[in-house]
């Protein structure tokens, strides 16, 4: 198994091993004292992890609760939250009382923000069950909802007391799946590790799953301890993401997070002007781990959903822009020339038929 040691307001381990699901309940004992908990997943992880987890926090000494809503990103409502949040009441849980997110990025970004305000906080464990999760979102502690108006627009900064990665559960993963969260591997790649990108480059990386989770969560603590709460640098974990964020939105979430991300990187490196080689290895490496590369939408329609997202601060907008693989910076540009970005990304991709 291995340990990496998360340096934020809350300290907290993340363990990365095989047959962790039937251990969560032990490992969580270490470092929280046995109590009541609600274990939060959507209905198809529920049936697939569910009883194993319950089983291993009640063996633990836990007074288990099991609290499932309907699979998708549609589910990610303060609807479900208040749900959620009833359940957690009607089982009693108190301030000392614990929340086990076991499943994805919807479900920890959910039972996260549940238990940042629930009784004004209580600790919570993440248990990711996808790639995604495992390799970006169960660690430094953004929680949040979506609304009408945007993804993400209601939520909190709340540490995990621990995360529990499986990797027996993600080697079960669907192909989609497991393209779904290399698009955020890939993104870790592109931003710092060369070395990452040259092996999920091959596609044949999946026996070394371990390594790649520990590689992007090792790149992510050191982003977290210098910026927790996303004042600076951990904005260029951003990467991609402007842009993907405007497609899920064209696309009514139909393409999942990472297939858009996967797209908006690529529409960052060539709206940055990197070199036609570099473009053609990451449009490669993102074709390798079967995901979409064009970007089936117009300029002016990206730049209309892009205005609904919270990285933007009064008239400007934050991209993060390769330069290389393993290097990218920060470029602030005025809202007004988003559509032109857009517009830009979209020919080169198109004119060198990546
Ligand atoms: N997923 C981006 C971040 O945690 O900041």
């Amino acid at each position: 198994m291995r340990s990496i040691h998360i340096n934020a307001s809350t300290e907290y381990d993340v363990l990365i091993g095989e047959g962790l699901v039937d251990k969560c309940g032990e490992l969580t004992k270490k470092v929280v004292k046995p109590c009541r908990c609600m274990i939060v997943s959507d209905d198809t992880v529920d049936e697939l992890y569910g009883d194993r987890a319950q089983i291993s926090f009640s063996y633990a000494g836990f007074e288990t609760h099991r609290f499932a809503f309907p699979a998708g990103e549609a589910s990610k409502t303060f609807s479900t939250l208040t749900d959620l949040l009833n359940a957690m009441g009607g089982a009693g849980l108190s301030r000392s009382d614990l929340v086990v997110a076991l499943g994805g990025g919807v479900t920890g970004d959910m039972a996260g923000f549940a238990a940042a305000i629930y009784t004004r906080g209580i600790r919570f464990v993440q248990v990711p069950t996808t790639l995604l999760a495992a390799v970006d979102s169960s660690v430094g502690g953004k929680t949040a909802v979506d609304m009408p108006f945007g993804k993400n627009m209601a939520g909190a900064f709340h540490q995990p007391s621990l995360v529990v990665t499986d990797t027996d559960v993600l080697k079960d993963l669907s192909a989609e799946q497991l393209s779904n969260g290399a698009a955020e591997a890939i993104k870790c790649g592109v931003l710092n590790d060369p070395a990452l990108f040259a092996l999920l480059e091959t596609g044949d990386w999946q026996d070394e799953i371990e390594a790649v989770v520990e590689r992007c969560v090792t790149y992510k603590r050191d982003v977290v301890a210098r910026d927790e709460f996303d004042t600076g640098e951990r904005a260029f974990l951003n990467l991609g993401h402007t842009f993907g964020h405007a497609i899920e939105v064209c696309s009514k979430l139909t393409l999942l997070h990472g297939q858009a991300v996967g797209i908006g990187m690529l529409m960052a490196a060539a709206c940055a002007g990197c070199p036609e080689a570099m473009l053609r290895r990451l449009s490669s490496c993102l074709k390798k781990n079967g995901l979409p590369t064009r970007c089936p939408y117009g300029a002016a329609e990206l730049a209309k959903a892009a205005l609904s997202d919270k990285k933007r601060a009064g008239g400007s907008i934050t991209l993060v822009l390769p330069e290389a693989i393993g290097k990218c910076v920060l470029k602030k540009v005025p809202v007004a020339d988003l559509p032109a970005c857009f517009e830009r990304a979209i020919a080169v991709t198109e004119a060198m038929d990546l």
